[in-house]
């Protein structure tokens, strides 16, 4: 199984499950009762004698024990999220044909206990919907991918220099003329090639709540991320007036555009205008504003990022909300209450953590799954250093050198899947998997883990994965027809992006 949980103590026989076996579950649990009829594929209809859920608050939230015997099938979680993930597990243990959508529904459960909780509370996965947009389908298997590995948190990048991809109430521009950019680069940006291809794409209102109660019935939630006031280029090209003169369009190339907000009455009210709208359609406590890579040409060089970040915290706490902001608000103090994302490597987890602050875990080298696998030329659009599946299953959230008493200001992790290269669902696929795999192992982080262990864990999983329709990765590397000859990559070096990120990191506070 994968991850692979606390305790599993086998023991002798089998249960049959199958399309005449009873379910048990109370009131509280009739989400996970449907949730699981729908991916067991059985009616499970009510009745006593077969598969009975339990919810135990005596065992932590996410917590749950799996009981099986020939007579009896148990799940006991802390919550209904714990019972979903015994539920998961469940159908690990059934052979990988079991997650067809088609086929014999009726399987023995091997005979055993299972006894499991996950080491980290925050297991998210960031997916860029703005460089290139994924239709609403798209996301909703994204996501039911991601909670079949026991993640719980869906960080969904919204915005950025490419692309606006939500409607926002008296914004229409925002869709009609954000939402879409001219052409895309092909590649890395040191070549210099554009497909001249229009892109574009963004979610209604209706849209995203579907988003959100998908991912609440898979227990995942939905942490939207509009990012500002830097990446704003399709806002601004959308309403010049909030911009510093630019004219222009979407951005079509990759990388960081110069051309951010001008922090005047109507950029605050646009700005808070969006918040109330995210506000509005995502239960989320935390509410992302990104706020990295904010370059300070156009403001004349002062940093007015810090006074900007600090009325848009308070904006969204009279909404009983918080900031969830890359580390660069760590620069010039960020809000109290903010949770950092860290990503610029192990320095700024610590600064975040040294201030107070709750830190989510996901720096470049080990997590950002846009990045290249191997050295193979045949990898496609290879960028980014080498991030190789056993390189991320030695993840771990907290920094090396944090005090014992500030551990549990480290929520946990989070891998981010950025776009700019991957223009389908099966890029998606391939630089997400088999490594979110390894990632999710990681922060459920079972005592005892070793990668020795998963790798001969993986290719049943793979077995799963196939069964599953996902288009990951081989482990024998990249296929004849994943090259993209078309839009080379730009390799790089550790130690260089090493060097980069001290630089980038020097402007931390040091607490
Ligand atoms: C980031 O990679 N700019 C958060």
């Amino acid at each position: 199984m994968i991850p692979q949980p606390v305790s599993v103590v086998p023991a002798g026989g089998a249960f049959a499950l199958g399309p005449s076996t009873p379910l048990e579950a109370p009131a509280e649990l009739a989400g996970v009762a449907s949730w699981l009829r729908s991916a067991l594929r059985c009616p499970l209809a009510p009745g006593e004698g077969g598969v009975r859920l339990r919810v135990d608050p005596a065992l932590g939230p996410e917590a749950y024990v799996l009981t099986c015997a020939p007579e009896r099938l148990e799940i006991t979680g802390g919550s209904p999220a714990g019972v979903f993930y015994g539920g998961q597990t469940l159908r690990q243990l059934l052979p990988p044909a079991a997650l067809r959508r088609a086929g014999p529904t009726g399987w023995p459960v091997p005979a055993g206990t299972i006894t499991d909780r996950p080491g980290f509370g925050w297991r998210g996965v960031l997916l860029d919907v703005a460089r290139h947009f994924r239709p609403v389908a798209e996301v909703l298997r994204f996501i039911d991918l991601a909670a079949f590995h026991k993640l719980n948190v869906l960080h969904l990048h919204l915005t950025d220099d490419q692309g606006w991809r939500l409607e926002v109430p008296g914004w229409p521009r925002l869709t009609e003329v954000g939402a879409w950019r001219a052409e895309s680069m092909l590649g890395a940006r040191q070549h210099a090639r554009f497909d001249g291809r229009p892109h574009g794409g963004f979610y209604t209102a209706d849209d995203l709540r579907e988003i959100v109660a998908y991912a609440a019935e898979r227990h995942v939630r939905v942490v939207p991320e509009v990012d500002m006031p830097g990446h704003m280029q399709a806002a601004v090209a959308a309403y010049p007036t909030l911009g510093n003169g630019f004219a222009g369009g979407v951005r079509t190339s990759w990388g960081i555009s110069p051309h951010v907000l001008n922090l005047g009455d109507e950029a605050l009210d646009f700005c808070r205008a969006v918040l109330d709208h995210l506000c509005d359609l995502f239960p989320s406590e935390l509410i992302g504003i990104g706020g990295d890579e904010c370059p300070t040409g156009e403001w004349g060089g002062e940093d007015r990022q810090p006074a900007f970040t600090a009325l848009m915290a308070g904006h969204l706490a009279s909404r009983g909300r918080r900031v969830y902001g890359w580390d660069e608000i760590l620069e010039g103090g960020a809000p109290r209450g903010a949770v950092v994302a860290a990503w610029r490597g192990a320095e700024p987890a610590l600064v975040a953590a040294r201030l107070g602050h709750e830190v989510v875990s996901c720096p470049d080298l080990a997590v950002y799954l846009d990045y290249r696998q191997s050295d193979d030329p045949g990898e496609p659009t290879p960028v980014g250093t080498r991030l190789t599946l056993a390189d991320v299953y030695a993840f771990t959230p907290v920094p090396e050198g944090l005090p014992a008493e500030r551990r549990e200001l480290v929520l946990g992790g989070q891998a981010n899947v950025w776009t700019e290269h991957l223009e389908s669902a099966r890029r998606v696929d391939y630089q997400t998997y088999p490594r979110l795999c390894a990632f999710a192992e990681a922060v459920w982080d079972t005592p005892g883990r070793s990668y020795e262990s998963f790798e001969a864990r993986l290719p049943g999983h793979l077995a799963r994965l196939d069964a599953l329709g996902v288009d990951y990765r081989p482990l024998t590397g990249p296929r004849p027809w994943d090259a993209r000859p078309d839009a080379p990559g730009n390799p790089r070096d550790r130690a260089d992006r090493l060097a980069e990120l001290a630089a980038m990191t020097a402007r931390l506070p040091r607490p």
